[in-house]
């Protein structure tokens, strides 16, 4: 039918029918009336006034004018494809989650990669961090493995959340900048917050800018916590490796690329996916027990530290691989709901503060983005391969067919009411817990410093050279002085020499003060001052 030269009908007025036939079906309304002309509307004769009681242009012009819904707080442009993750070694003995321990075993997943900080219309290619989101649809119930491609965060405490995304987003009063950066409100707070210092120097790196959705690591960024069938905890911190290695434009061809194709990595994965050239990453994880945890000389519930992989290697567990582009946008990546809180038995969480806030935030945002308690329903979100059965009823946009007059427990009256069950159902790590109600910061979170110099170090003159550079495009788009001071102020605890790089850059030599800081007291399992943590 696209070939065809004439595929309508002229009506009338002069207007095309498109009509059903051939491979056609008909065209029906929300009810599946079939509808004869989807071009007039129904008046009183022919130049006569619309009539109210025309459906059809009622509930195609409704719906279109309830297209919309809210963008999401954060992440909100983002590209999702589907796949599946396969186990190549499985943790057995070390988690009971069949996801991780079953060898061989091929869960279906749906990814989204995404911009941080720009609305839904921004760029791909913006100097930010990339959201890395994996729902696994396992067979004991959806796991979201929801990391970034930075493998540490710009905050301690999710109390803080809320000032750093306000900070980051278009200032109230203008509206604009939309970008993660170069602007004075985001400088103004990270000048202010010693503990975003590491995760600054990551995102001036070229992994905040990556070539592609395909060629960048993904992380968990907390620690978590595994749990075998006797109850037995490892801590874990999660890696998603790019078969294709870590690749990065530089900040002149993010410029270029912004401004002649901002949807320029959504395209490539599209491409790639349709092409066939799936992309794959490796998982891997680093395993490590309480008692090596108290070696380090940072605290391991501390989102802005990263286990050092000499110290901790990586070791690789299975493939995540994505083979299907989307059938719609909308209705999948839109409409995709990541929860921290899905966990599956065998996968639990910490006490990293950060963490903890996180459980709270994406339910309590997908209950209204996403129109109320039964956002779980919609397909992309729907468990695969397991039932869902529970005593949850009504609400809005309820599908399922519950049947039954028992909706509570305990119960006798029907024979089929579901039950919990204690050996196969979730269990949380029976931590023990004490100590005083306390509105504070853990001693063991107070150097900000140390690896932010380690990754510094890591990286090769030209990447080094390419950090000095961000620093100084980005703060001089700083309308404030004081602000780009103290953010040198902040480096020169970092590392003078990059400190004095960067005040040279921005004409501040001699003028940048001392920014305080806490000493602390090394004790601990340092790593070497180049801290080994590239991809490959
Ligand atoms: C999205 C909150 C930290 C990764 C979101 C959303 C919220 C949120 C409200 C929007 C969800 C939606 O509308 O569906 C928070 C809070 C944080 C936090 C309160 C800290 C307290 C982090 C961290 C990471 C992260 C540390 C990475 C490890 C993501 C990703 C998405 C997201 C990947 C996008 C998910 C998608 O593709 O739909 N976050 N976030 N967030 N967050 Fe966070």
């Amino acid at each position: 039918a696209q070939d065809a030269v004439q595929d309508f009908v002229i009506g009338h007025g002069g207007e095309t029918h498109q009509n059903a036939g051939g491979t056609h079906p008909a065209m029906t309304g929300q009810t599946g009336v079939v509808i004869a002309d989807d071009e007039n509307s129904l008046k009183a004769g022919e130049r006569g006034p619309v009539l109210l009681e025309d459906w059809n242009l009622l509930e195609k012009t409704q719906h279109f004018d309830h297209e919309r819904i809210p963008e999401r707080v954060v992440h909100a442009r983002g590209y999702g494809a589907r796949g599946y993750f396969e186990v190549t070694d499985p943790l057995k003995g070390i988690s009971r989650a069949a996801v991780l321990s079953e060898a061989g075993e091929k869960t279906p997943v749906f990814v989204r990669f995404s911009t941080v900080g720009g609305n839904m219309g921004s760029t791909d290619v913006a100097r930010d961090v990339r959201g890395f989101a994996v729902k696994f649809y396992t067979k004991e119930g959806n796991w979201d493995l929801v990391g970034n491609n930075i493998p540490v965060f710009f905050i301690q405490d999710a109390i803080k959340f809320t000032d750093l995304v306000h900070s980051v987003k278009q200032e109230p009063d203008r509206g604009f900048p939309q970008a993660q950066s170069a602007h004075d409100t985001f400088w103004d707070w990270a000048s202010l917050t010693p503990e975003s210092t590491h995760m600054l120097m990551w995102i001036m790196s070229d992994r905040a800018i990556p070539r592609s959705f395909r060629m960048m690591e993904g992380f968990g960024v907390h620690t978590y916590r595994l749990l075998n069938d006797e109850g037995k905890a490892t801590y874990v911190k999660f890696h998603w490796k790019p078969k294709l290695g870590l690749q990065s434009v530089i900040w002149d061809e993010a410029l270029k690329i912004s401004g002649a194709d901002p949807d320029f990595h959504r395209r490539d994965l599209w491409e790639s996916i349709a092409q066939g050239n799936f992309p794959e990453w490796e998982l891997g994880v680093q395993l490590f027990d309480e008692e090596f945890a108290k070696k380090f000389d940072f605290d391991v519930l501390d989102a802005t530290k990263l286990i050092p992989e000499e110290i901790v290697p990586v070791r690789v567990v299975g493939r995540l691989v994505l083979d299907r582009n989307v059938d719609n946008y909308f209705a999948e990546t839109e409409q995709v709901a990541f929860c921290v809180s899905n966990v599956v038995p065998g996968i639990d969480f910490t006490n990293d503060p950060l963490l903890q806030g996180r459980i709270v935030s994406y339910v309590d945002t997908q209950l209204s983005r996403l129109g109320g308690p039964n956002y779980q329903q919609i397909p992309v979100n729907r468990p695969i391969g397991c039932p869902v059965l529970n005593m949850q009823r009504d609400g809005h946009m309820q599908m399922g067919a519950q049947k039954g007059r028992v909706s509570y427990s305990p119960s006798s009256l029907e024979a089929d009411t579901p039950r919990t069950d204690p050996k196969r159902g979730f269990t949380s790590f029976p931590e023990k817990m004490e100590g005083d109600k306390l509105r504070i910061r853990a001693e063991s979170f107070g150097d900000h410093y140390s690896q932010a110099l380690q990754f510094f170090n890591s990286q090769t003159e030209p990447e080094q050279n390419h950090i000095v550079s961000a620093f100084i495009f980005e703060l001089s788009k700083v309308e404030t002085l004081a602000v780009r001071k103290r953010v040198v102020a902040q480096l020169k605890n970092v590392d003078p020499k990059i400190a004095e790089r960067v005040a040279k850059g921005l004409g501040l030599e001699g003028e940048v003060p001392e920014f305080p800081t806490k000493v602390t007291v090394k004790t601990g399992l340092q790593a070497s001052p180049k801290l080994s943590i590239l991809a490959n």
